[in-house]
């Protein structure tokens, strides 16, 4: 049976590589994860006043949802300024709250992400590696995936046409469905 990851893309971005790069990780994990993207565009700036009663606008308790009904999230992150983007800040703040009812707590997850700089999101991910410790999730230590974006390289189905590309792909995709598999 697969498991069902939760897919938090910090780009709204129409022409977005990291949602991109989800859709070639989603056809690489096919018959292993089933991926849930979170939607995250229409959900409005954290503001504790927005809760009653336990219940925030209705876009926020969709992510919570998504979240907490997946064996697992996976952040497919771009960098910007040399950190996370505030969208996917946004939705971690808001999937972390009220105080104790955290949708994140203890669930495996994984982070990857694409630029076209060199440095292919390191930064922005080893800030969201420790984020992800503080949310209460259980990072997978490795393959660490920090991709320096080649546009020829992955085509608008998800396919990869590099080899070594794909074969990387293929290992995180694993890596990740084998942390889901021992957390479960
Ligand atoms: C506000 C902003 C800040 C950025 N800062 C960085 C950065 O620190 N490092 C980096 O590699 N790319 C940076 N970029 C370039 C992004 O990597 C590039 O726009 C990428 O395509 C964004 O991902 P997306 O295509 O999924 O939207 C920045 C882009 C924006 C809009």
């Amino acid at each position: 049976m697969p498991y069902t990851i939760a897919v938090l893309v910090g780009s709204l971005r129409s022409e977005s590589i990291n949602r991109r790069l989800a859709l070639a990780l989603e056809k690489l994990a096919r018959g292993k994860l089933v991926f849930d993207y979170a939607s995250l565009g229409d959900l409005p700036l954290y503001n504790d006043d927005l809760w009653q009663d336990g219940r925030a606008p209705e876009p926020v308790m969709r992510l919570k949802d998504v979240i907490g009904q997946a064996d697992g999230v996976l952040f497919v992150t771009p960098e910007y300024n040399r950190t996370v983007p505030g969208l996917l800040v946004n939705a971690c703040d808001w999937a972390s709250r009220p105080y104790g009812q955290s949708s994140f707590e203890g669930k495996p997850a994984a982070a990857i992400g694409a630029s076209v700089g060199a440095i292919g999101t390191a930064m922005a991910q080893s800030h969201l590696r420790s984020n992800m410790l503080g949310l209460g999730l259980v990072p997978m230590g490795r393959p660490e995936a920090f991709i320096h974006w080649k546009p020829d390289h992955y085509a608008e189905d998800g396919s990869i046409s590099d080899e070594a590309t794909k074969a990387f792909l293929q290992s995180f995709v694993d890596s990740l469905a084998a942390h889901v598999e021992r957390l479960s």
